[in-house]
């Protein structure tokens, strides 16, 4: 028999039961469930609304039902509907009489809000754990390759050179981005939202704050309308995993160019790739196209919830039950992408003579024959003209900036003398962009230091 069945004088359709019901998915919060019910039958308790050992008889049963469910030892039904029913359903074929008082003054709109706040509170602090350690791979990598040239492009066209640390850390400084963004969805998710009842609150004399302390909210929710239909977090938090997947599949994309021949500046591990069943030869990075792919999961997670939420009427809806696929989905995703990432980058062997060749062969020190132009006082828009030229020239001789000779410079311009060549040498051109936030070494060493530090912050 339904919990809500004193209404109804027929049963509902089986398929019915089958659509309503949320416990196939919603059953990953029974701790959280529970840990709300322990966190309102204690405050119940001491604001006299249930006797003081009811309130204990409660609280002792539910850990028993905890200790149970985390051992399996109690199976899902969709007669229970969902896991609120569930758990209050065990507790009161457990205690009886006092199991039935549990849900005084509280509604399962509030009920579900709490747990879901709660258990995306402990999955973002997971996601962020597993964030710190893919920068720190980066991290790591970087310092190995503080001198390792590689082209930079713009385009897809080799533009100026770098170093490969530089270009991890551009990866590293957006994974810092995402935690700071999952950090601000924290603390605005920060506010608990039991007390809001189905809708208007409650007449009850209950201690909401009491609750919010005992389950570590630093607020309460500030109005039970928006308490109960508020989905905001979790929409915000599908939006903050979309940027961090569209970080992940531009990384994906750049390893899949990588480790394609043409590029060969990475070799993935046999652990982190895969074969084919047809062509012996093949190596393919799955890890980073399924990354990929993946993001997709994510963007449509966004916008099917966006969807849900768009036209719904205050306060609850059962629309909103919507919710928690998507955004376990998008967790479960983001939580395996991110660690097999981790995986692909701390065992990959990186190519330093491949880059260093991809480096020499484009014209990447440009800019800076033009700037050594403008060192010997031209202006840098006739440098930029004059330097032009001599790449043309380059091209149509066969020539590259390091090999013409000298005669053919001062043929481009008397103000080239020998130093030229020092001056377009690839560690030179690296070493020259000392700017903060540039790919000299001392500089990506600052970049370096700070990125470890964000990390230390957060890990102690
Ligand atoms: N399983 C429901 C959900 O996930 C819980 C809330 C149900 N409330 C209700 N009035 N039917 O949204």
């Amino acid at each position: 028999m339904k919990l809500w069945s004193g209404r109804f004088s027929a049963d509902t359709d089986a398929a019915v039961d089958r659509m309503n019901a949320s416990i196939g998915f919603d059953n990953r919060m029974f701790r959280e469930d529970i840990q709300g019910s322990i966190a309102h039958a204690r405050m119940l308790g001491k604001c006299g609304i249930i006797d003081q050992a009811e309130s204990e008889s409660i609280i002792a049963a539910l850990g028993g039902i905890l200790l149970d469910m985390e051992a399996g030892k109690i199976e899902f039904n969709i007669a229970d509907e969902d896991i609120h029913m569930c758990v209050e359903a065990e507790l009161t074929r457990r205690i009886g009489e006092a199991g039935k008082r549990l849900h005084t003054a509280r509604s399962r709109n509030d009920q579900v809000a709490l747990d879901f706040k709660l258990y995306l509170r402990g999955e973002i602090a997971s996601v962020i754990g597993l964030e710190l350690s893919l920068i720190s791979a980066l991290v790591d990598i970087a310092e190995e390759n503080t001198l390792t040239i590689m082209p930079a492009y713009t385009h897809l066209q080799r533009a100026q050179p770098t170093t490969f640390a530089h270009y991890m850390l551009a990866y590293a400084n957006m994974l810092l981005r995402d935690v700071t963004r999952l950090e601000d969805c924290l603390a605005r998710m920060d506010t608990m939202p039991l007390g809001s009842g189905a809708l208007t609150g409650t007449t009850y004399p209950i201690d909401r704050a009491m609750v919010a302390n005992e389950l570590g909210f630093s607020a309460i929710t500030g109005n039970s309308l928006d308490g109960v239909s508020d989905r905001d977090y979790a929409i915000e938090l599908l939006s903050c995993l979309s940027i961090l997947m569209m970080h992940l599949s531009r990384f994906a994309e750049e390893i899949i160019l990588w480790c394609s021949w043409e590029f060969g500046f990475i070799e993935l591990s046999d652990a982190f790739s895969t074969g084919s069943s047809i062509m012996p030869q093949k190596k393919n990075p799955d890890v980073a196209e399924l990354t990929r792919g993946k993001t997709g999961r994510v963007y449509g997670a966004l916008m099917s919830l966006l969807t849900v939420m768009k036209a719904l009427p205050l306060a609850y809806n059962k629309d909103m039950q919507e919710d928690k696929e998507q955004v376990f989905d998008s967790v479960d995703t983001v939580k395996m992408c991110l660690g097999v990432f981790t995986g692909m980058l701390r065992t990959m062997a990186v190519k330093p003579e491949n880059m260093r060749k991809a480096a020499s062969a484009g014209f990447i020190n440009a800019t800076d024959c033009a700037d050594y132009l403008v060192g010997k006082g031209i202006a840098f828009r006739d440098a930029y003209t004059v330097t032009g030229n001599l790449v043309n020239y380059c091209v149509s001789h066969g020539k590259t900036l390091e090999t013409l000779d000298i005669s053919e410079y001062k043929d481009h311009s008397p103000s080239f003398g020998d130093d030229v060549y020092a001056a377009i040498d690839l560690e030179a051109c690296v070493k020259r962009r000392c700017v903060p936030g540039g790919p000299a070494p001392e500089q990506v060493d600052a970049q370096i230091a700070d990125a470890r530090a964000f990390v230390d912050r957060r890990v102690p």
